[in-house]
């Protein structure tokens, strides 16, 4: 009932603004409307009716921006569709976007400034491991939710200690299953000399790279080489000529897609007859499919996938943004809907209580159902995908 109070408040107040200017065109009506929001706010009381804020921290500019752009749009689309079924727990959503470029320090800066000064309570982020896992201390510290779409090093949920922080989450499977994976997949390929290349600054690489390299070799094969550089290097010669020397059947290079597209590109030009195999990171509209033609890597979700959620929420994201969803729009919208559906359980606008009923979930997401184990992880499938023609192909699904 409150509710209706508010929308008819809000009606009220758009045709007041739109009353008063005669001369805005109809379409200005409506962000009149979105706008009136706060304010009517401000005459309810504010356990009742009014709004929550939920922030979203993606890189939008730095090393990974169609990171940022996928995963603010299915942030974007959950948020929508909440509140146009009348939010949650009777309060309109209001989304707040931050870019935290993938990268510790803005990422820290976002996350302070969306809790300290917009007094957010929830938070959606980071996508890159290494901006999450400063971001999940502050978190954790200031009793905010904290749910990655997206990072998979294992340490993002954990304290020093092994414990598991009580505000963080995720909604993806970790690097020790994602690593599995890809090692398994290149010993069933046939693959018995791989050849290992990272960042080791970089938090999701190195961890990933590691699981990797452990893996392939208690699956049978060898690690003929590995070889570190930094994220600022863009002249990876040296090292492949190595890989090309090494006699390596397969280079494991788990990087970001901006890395990935140069080390391909000097791969072809140097000759190296090794493939080239990755993780999730390898997942943007800008890899350089011609540059990886024909090889593999690890990911969340196949949009080929043939089960109606995901038939369904391809064809929606499509109708909207006009390009597939890849796994970070998809992980962004399924960890949006997590948290809302848990502030609905929790019934009540309170971190600890919502992380207390996310522990508890049980939730069909688009990239699978989702219930969280001791570490806040949820446990689900990976695919392997293949790169060809310029397109990127369903391989396999494989389960925990
Ligand atoms: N898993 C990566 C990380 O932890 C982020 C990522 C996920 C990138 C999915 C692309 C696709 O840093």
């Amino acid at each position: 009932m409150k509710k209706n109070v508010l929308l008819s408040l809000v009606v009220l107040f758009a045709l007041a603004l739109a009353a008063c200017a005669p001369a805005a065109a109809a379409e200005e009506a409506a962000p009149a409307a979105e706008e009136a929001a706060p304010a009517a706010e401000e005459a309810a009381p504010a356990e009742e009716g009014g709004t929550i804020k939920i922030a979203n921290l993606s890189p939008l500019t730095g090393p990974v921006p169609t990171f940022g752009a996928s995963t603010k749009n299915g942030f974007e689309m959950a948020v929508e569709e909440w509140n146009a079924k009348g939010g949650v727990i009777g309060k309109t959503i209001e989304p707040i976007v931050e870019d935290s470029q993938c990268t510790a320090d803005p990422a820290v800066n976002a996350a302070n400034k969306v809790i300290d000064q917009d007094g957010v309570h929830y938070i959606v982020g980071e996508v890159c491991s290494s901006a999450s896992i400063p971001v999940s201390e502050i978190a954790e510290e200031k009793q905010v939710v904290q749910i990655s779409p997206t990072s998979t090093n294992a340490t993002v949920t954990l304290n020093l200690d092994g414990s598991t922080k009580k505000y963080v989450f995720r909604a993806c499977f970790i690097d020790p299953f994602q690593g599995l994976v890809m090692a398994k997949f290149a010993s069933d390929q046939g693959y018995k000399k791989a050849f290992v290349m990272l960042d080791q600054g970089n938090d999701y690489v190195r961890g990933l790279a590691e699981v990797f390299a452990e893996k392939f070799v208690e699956y049978g094969g060898e690690i003929v080489g590995q070889e570190s550089y930094t994220g600022t290097d863009t002249d990876f010669s040296a090292i492949l000529t190595k890989v090309k020397d090494s006699g390596a059947e397969v280079l494991y290079l788990p990087d970001y897609y901006n890395v990935v597209n140069l080390v391909a590109a000097q791969a072809k030009q140097l000759g190296v007859p090794a493939a080239m195999m990755g993780g999730d990171g390898w997942d943007s509209a800008d890899l350089d499919t011609a540059a990886v033609d024909g090889y593999y890597f690890s990911n969340h979700y196949s949009p080929q996938d043939t089960r109606p959620i995901v038939v369904d929420w391809v064809a929606k994201y499509k109708a909207k943004f006009g390009s597939e969803p890849d796994a970070l729009a998809t992980l962004a919208y399924d960890a949006t809907n997590l948290l809302l559906a848990s502030i609905e359980a929790a019934g009540v606008d309170d971190p600890t209580a919502v992380a207390a009923a996310m522990e508890a979930i049980s939730y069909e997401a688009v990239s699978g159902t989702v219930t969280f184990d001791a570490q806040h992880n949820p446990i689900k499938s990976a695919v392997v995908l293949q790169v060809k023609d310029g397109a990127v192909n369903f391989v396999a699904s494989v389960a925990p």
